[in-house]
């Protein structure tokens, strides 16, 4: 699995630890796993997003991968363009879901929020 990290458990008002800043690349994602769910963190100017990174399209795990544009992260696999503090799509209010992040003597930890299926 291609730069996949699996999250560390330190836990923070169920903020998650997933990694230093300085480990975080500017304007490149990467990818993690936090309680099961796939998640895609950039940093871009020193601020860190975090959102699923499951595009809606194809149900592809590549928006980690996605190029960043106009604040918008780009899907590589058709050119999806989704926010990147709310993830949502532009003049759309569908698209990924967006997580808490903060950045705590020099690491990250994101809040991810699982969604429950009711049938
Ligand atoms: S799978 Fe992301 S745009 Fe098609």
């Amino acid at each position: 699995m291609k730069n996949s990290t699996p999250a560390e458990t330190t836990e923070f008002e169920d903020f998650k630890k997933v990694c230093s800043i300085d480990s975080l690349k500017e304007y490149k994602g990467k990818r993690f796993f936090i309680d099961d769910i796939e998640v895609a963190v950039f940093k871009i100017d020193g601020e860190v997003y975090a959102l699923s990174n499951i595009c809606p399209h194809q149900h592809t795990a590549l928006i980690y991968d996605g190029f960043i544009e106009d604040g918008c992260v780009v899907c590589p696999a058709h050119g999806w363009m989704f926010n990147l503090k709310t993830g949502r799509m532009p003049a759309d209010s569908k698209g990924l879901d967006s997580y808490p992040a903060k950045v705590i003597d020099g690491n990250v930890f994101i809040k991810v929020i699982k969604k429950e299926l009711n049938w």
